[in-house]
């Protein structure tokens, strides 16, 4: 894992658990990101991805861990109120796997964004055309799109203009949970490449879950492995994917479909382990 000094740190988690009834969906779940760094959550289906991303984002609360983004604890009970609510939104945004959900039908995609910068930026009004009109190039869309309803795009499209909402509050840390998951594979490296663009232009913090190695491969520094709701294993992306040393690692890159690969065989080894 790469070494990140304390004032390097943009996130930190450190001992989360949480449990559904008897499932533990998250178990002493500890990691952290440097600022403008990438890192990846890779994990078989249920292992507790998504679980670890709401509760840093706010959606889902721990039943104990923390988490700190610049160093300050988000949980605190001081913040419960709209103006802390704001400022924790401003601070870790998220990007769905399917934009369609968090997007409102009926308003135009300039509206959406102009919205988001009404709640969080209402002091700089006069400025809010201008920088609609910059989100929307920074994810490479224009005026045309900008008039169009979410319905009226392409699933890429509405994408982008998911992403553009999201950075239009600045955040320190994006958090993308299998954002590229349902696009086809050219689309798809359209959107990862804009991701890179705007992380070494913004200096924005990624965490980026995914059950593609591909994806993990391109687009992270350090990877932590999740299975059953723990991590169990952790690292550089490009060491953990050469030479992986859990066995459950293992099986993750053995079921990557490729030439001579053995489905049986891939099946008979997860029950054992
Ligand atoms: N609100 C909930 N109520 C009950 N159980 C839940 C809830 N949310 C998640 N779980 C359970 O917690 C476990 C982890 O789920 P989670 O969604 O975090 O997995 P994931 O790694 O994101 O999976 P996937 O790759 O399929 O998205 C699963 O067993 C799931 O059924
Ligand atoms: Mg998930």
């Amino acid at each position: 894992m790469t070494d990140v000094s304390d004032d390097q740190r943009v996130l930190e988690v450190a001992g989360l658990h949480r449990a559904f009834g008897s499932v533990q969906a998250v178990h002493d779940v500890s990691f952290c990101l440097a600022r403008g760094g990438s890192l990846g959550i890779v994990g078989e289906s249920g292992s507790g991805k998504t679980t670890t991303a709401r509760i840093i984002v706010g959606l889902e609360r721990a039943d104990s861990g923390r988490v700190l983004v610049r160093g300050r604890d988000r949980s605190a009970a001081a913040g419960r109120g709209r103006g802390a609510r704001l400022e924790r939104a401003r601070e870790v945004q998220m990007v769905f796997q399917d934009p369609f959900l968090s997007l409102d039908p009926r308003v135009t995609v300039g509206s959406v964004l102009r919205e988001t910068l009404r709640l969080h930026v209402p002091e700089a009004k006069a400025d809010h055309d201008r920088r609609v009109e910059e989100l929307l190039d920074q994810v490479g869309l224009g005026a045309r799109e900008a008039g169009a309803m979410p319905r009226q795009l392409s699933g890429g499209q509405r994408q982008r203009v998911a992403i553009a909402r999201a950075l239009a509050v600045e955040p320190a840390v994006l958090v993308l949970d299998e954002a590229v998951a349902a696009l086809d594979v050219s689309v798809q490296a359209q959107i990862l490449n804009l991701l890179a663009d705007i992380r070494q232009d913004t200096g924005i913090g990624y965490l980026f879950i995914t059950h593609d190695l591909g994806v993990v491969r391109c687009v992270t520094e350090d990877v932590v492995v999740m299975r059953h709701g723990r991590i169990v294993e952790s690292g550089r992306t490009a060491e953990v994917l050469a030479d992986p040393q859990h066995a459950y690692t293992r099986l993750l890159l053995d079921s990557v479909p490729r030439p001579g690969w053995n489905p049986k065989a891939i099946a008979v080894a997860r029950r054992a382990l």
